[in-house]
């Protein structure tokens, strides 16, 4: 751990390893969920266009899963640092459940969208969602039947990329918990963080495809890794 008096701005990325332990699936594991729905089709514009209904089917069940997930001890952690630490504190995550806000943590950006949030593609109004998007239902604000997942698809732009470069080009410190490191641009957040002075740190359950670009790389489940970080960084 770098020198904590200098650390003033903090930058920690999530991915699908944070919310393991809660009961949600992650991607790459053999048990991922990738193993059982070929990205192409569920996870791209064009496999929306190919088979709505498939699309939807998808997301109706990642929503229903949110749903019924409880955050655990990592997520309740970062609550616990964000109420805590005085300095500038950004959760980027890549989750698109909404575990971090549910554990009380406010200061968070979801790079790939929201499970709970569904976008009109009529009038770009996005709601708060929580039932199916099967059958087409009317967009309450201008009644089309038009409205999608609002998570930003293979090929699509992640949301508030200035904000994130932003937050790395100000970081003291980067901790990257819970992702293989495996999809871009999140995967390449370290180096960019590295690159402006930050101190880096990985809390995963094995070595992730970034390991070799983190100063750390701490190993583990992260219902423990987080909690005794969180109380190290806080100093108690
Ligand atoms: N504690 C800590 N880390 C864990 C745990 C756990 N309990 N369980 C799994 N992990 C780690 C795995 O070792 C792996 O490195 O979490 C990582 C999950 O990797 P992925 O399944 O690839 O998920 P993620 O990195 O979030 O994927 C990034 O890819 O498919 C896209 O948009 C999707 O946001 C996702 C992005």
């Amino acid at each position: 751990m770098g020198d904590m008096a200098t650390i003033r701005n903090i930058v920690i990325l999530t991915g699908a390893g944070i919310s393991a332990e809660s009961g949600l699936r992650t991607f790459r594991a053999e048990d991922g969920l990738w193993e059982d729905y070929p990205v192409e089709q569920v996870a791209t514009p064009e496999g929306f266009a190919r088979d709505p209904e498939l699309v939807q089917r998808f997301y109706d069940a990642r929503r229903a899963g949110v749903l019924a997930a409880q955050p655990n001890p990592a997520h309740e952690a970062l609550a616990r640092l964000d109420r805590e630490w005085g300095g500038g504190l950004l959760i980027v995550t890549q989750n698109i459940d909404d575990l971090h806000e549910r554990a009380g943590a406010s200061r968070v950006l979801h790079m790939h969208g929201e499970a709970l949030s569904v976008w009109c593609t009529a009038c770009d109004a996005r709601h708060r969602w929580d039932g199916s998007l099967l059958g087409g239902p009317a967009c309450p604000a201008c009644g089309a039947a038009s409205m999608r997942p609002d998570i930003v698809w293979f090929g699509e732009m992640p949301y508030r990329m200035e904000e994130i470069f932003a937050a790395l080009a100000q970081a003291d410190l980067f901790v990257s918990i819970g992702t293989s490191g495996a999809v871009y641009p999140a995967a390449g957040f370290v180096q960019q963080a590295a690159s402006h002075g930050a101190h880096t740190i990985e809390l995963n359950l094995e070595r992730s495809q970034g390991s070799g670009f983190f100063d750390e790389s701490r190993l583990g489940p992260a219902s423990e890794l987080v909690p005794a970080w969180v109380a190290e960084v806080l100093g108690r």
